[in-house]
């Protein structure tokens, strides 16, 4: 059982534990359809995950007792269908403060929201939107952070806060730090806008206006490798690329890789 008490006004002010459940996001999705008005910031966590989601339809590993896995409801009722990517921008600068201020060096936030600590990923964002009209109604934001485990078997390159630090760290510490970043991540989007966030995020964005090598797979199936510069993220959440020939290329989600 966790006890979190975080510096918040609505993020984690209402909490549900499991001491094991499926996939915290599914869970907080089974809870709305239970209640509709279930309140903005309710926090599902559970030490133990035993079908993680993560994007792409990957799992997501993470041992028993030793990480983060936590998802939460929101209503960003003022953000618009066409800019939802303002919200992933927001909530991968909350992990970034968070993972940058306990590991030592070397966090980025690689497109569209991983967060690496030297090459390897310490956290992935599963961010699910609901869209009613014109505007996000809510979503469910899950989160996985690498907190204690020693070691990871999966093919991505994967690390923890331990593994950096050769320190343990206590998880419902983290949560709370966790959650305060967030919170004031998602009111600075709320109450001043986009461009600061945006420029933040562009500080700390892997392979930003730097050299390196991409993989898309082609209309035909064939797989093509380039080299590129990352130049920025368009207002449809794309990453653009410059290309060798001077081309600046856009890529949805699952159109393009960086090859490392
Ligand atoms: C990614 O692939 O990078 C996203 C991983 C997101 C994992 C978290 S763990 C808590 C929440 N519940 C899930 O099933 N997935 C997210």
């Amino acid at each position: 059982m966790y006890k979190i008490s975080a510096n918040t006004s609505f993020i984690g002010k209402s909490v549900i534990y499991m001491p094991s459940c499926h996939s915290t996001n599914d869970h907080v999705g089974t809870l709305l359809s239970q209640d509709k008005n279930l309140k903005e910031g309710t926090i599902v966590l559970t030490p133990e995950q035993t079908k993680g989601r993560g994007q792409r339809g990957n799992t997501w590993e993470s041992n028993p007792n030793e990480n983060i896995t936590a998802s939460f409801l929101l209503r960003p009722q003022f953000i618009t269908a066409r800019n939802q990517f303002q919200l992933n921008v927001a909530i991968s600068l909350g992990v970034f403060d968070t993972i940058h201020h306990l590991a030592p060096s070397g966090t980025k936030i690689k497109w569209p929201n991983d967060i690496l600590v030297k090459n390897k990923k310490v956290g992935g964002i599963l961010i699910e939107n609901f869209i009613v009209g014109q505007n996000i109604s809510h979503s469910i934001i899950g989160i996985g952070l690498n907190i204690n485990q020693e070691s990871f078997v999966g093919d991505f390159p994967a690390t923890s806060l331990f593994m950096e630090s050769n320190k343990k760290f206590q998880v419902p510490r983290v949560i709370e730090t966790l959650l305060e970043n967030i919170e004031n991540r998602y009111l600075m989007l709320k109450n001043e806008g986009y461009d600061r966030l945006r420029q933040e995020y562009y500080s700390h964005l892997f392979w930003y206006h730097e050299t390196g090598s991409f993989q898309e797979i082609l209309p035909n199936g064939e797989i093509n490798i380039f080299e590129g510069q990352i130049l920025g993220v368009n207002e449809n959440g794309c990453l653009s690329i410059g290309d060798e020939s001077g081309k600046i290329r856009h890529f949805g989600f699952k159109e393009v890789k960086h090859l490392y």
